[in-house]
């Protein structure tokens, strides 16, 4: 028997398995209820008295060897799994990264500068009200703005917004002078879609109250918004214009990034490109949201985000925004 015992524990010291399952035979053949380690001490049973000490000791030897195997080799199998894995985790991977939506990182971009000069963000619903988008805005009741035309209309007071400027409205309702805020969103218009047109596109509007803004501010703010935009040699230009909500009200252009100002077919040979419209908040407007005329003054100015990116981008038609081209996005993928 002790010779018997020997082989096993030979076999047990030179067993190598190739995986898992193979530590799990071997486990039920050693110490399976009927496996090797059983028999052998059903057998220890019947030899004789003056064989029991060594057969005995040897036997128990065995019985650990065994049980020290299977454990050594599990952990031993376990580590090189939790390795291999580890590995996997920096194995190239399938996937193309994805890009971040170039109205996302005009409108980003838009806000940043906004907010190194200390407006901060504020947004409100793009289903509004009448008040918010016309009557809060000096919109007289007449105004063609209100037509079907323009707006999609979801009862004869509920509409969606066809500007930013509503955000104004709500943001005067709940905050006291100073307020420095721009607002980005989307805003809809009932616009046969085209190259330059679309009936959804993005604003950013932007607001500041407080005592003694003046026109000047308004200039330099928007100065610097272009310089940061599109690069310091840009210049502005303000045209007189007109909005119910501003007085005065102008327009503003800055110098063709494409020609320097020489005139060429984007700038349609002006030396100029329309980016947005801006004015001094009309005393009316204060009034209407409860903010003292006669104490504060204001300017507000609201921009296209997809014109914006158009210029920056040299994108000629409007629609790439929305068709999700996946080549189109890919451009972008370098300005994450
Ligand atoms: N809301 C105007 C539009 O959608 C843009 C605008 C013009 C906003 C002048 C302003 C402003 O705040 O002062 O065309």
């Amino acid at each position: 028997m002790k010779e018997k015992i020997e082989k096993y524990l030979e076999e047990v010291a030179s067993f190598s398995p190739a995986n898992m399952e193979e530590i799990e035979q071997f486990r039920i053949k050693f110490l399976g209820k009927k496996g090797v380690i059983n028999d052998l001490f059903a057998e220890f049973k019947t030899i004789p008295p003056e064989q029991k000490r060594d057969v005995g000791k040897i036997l128990n030897t065995l019985k650990q060897e065994v049980q020290k195997k299977i454990n050594e080799l599990k952990s031993a199998f376990a580590e090189a799994e939790q390795k291999h894995f580890d590995k996997d985790l920096f194995l190239p991977v399938d996937t193309t990264l994805g890009s971040r939506h170039p109205i996302s990182l005009v409108r980003n971009e838009i806000l940043d500068i906004f907010k190194r000069l200390g407006f901060n963000v504020s947004e409100g619903p793009e289903v509004e009200d009448d008040w918010h988008v016309f009557s809060a805005l000096n919109f007289p009741p007449e105004h063609p703005a209100r037509d079907m035309q323009d707006t999609f209309f979801v009862t004869d007071d509920i509409l969606l917004r066809t500007h930013t400027s509503s955000v104004q409205v709500r943001v005067m309702e709940k905050e006291k002078p100073p307020i420095r805020t721009v607002s980005p969103g989307r805003v809809y218009r009932n616009e046969a879609i085209s190259a330059r047109a679309h009936c959804i596109f993005h604003q950013v509007e932007g607001l500041y109250i407080d005592k003694g803004v003046s026109f000047a501010d308004l200039k330099q703010t928007l100065l610097y918004f272009a310089k940061e935009m599109f690069g310091e040699k840009t210049d502005i230009r303000l045209r007189p214009s007109y909005f119910p909500f501003t007085e005065p009200s102008a327009e503003m252009d800055i110098s063709c990034k494409i020609c320097g100002g020489k005139g060429c077919n984007v700038c349609k040979y002006t030396g100029w490109l329309e980016i947005l419209g801006c004015g001094m908040v009309d005393p009316n407007v204060l009034e209407l949201n409860g903010i003292d005329s006669k104490t504060y003054t204001g300017f507000a100015f609201g921009m296209g985000v997809e014109r914006i990116a158009m210029l920056k981008y040299g994108i000629k038609d409007l629609r790439l925004f929305f068709e999700n081209n996946i080549d189109f996005l890919k451009q972008f993928e370098t300005e994450l």
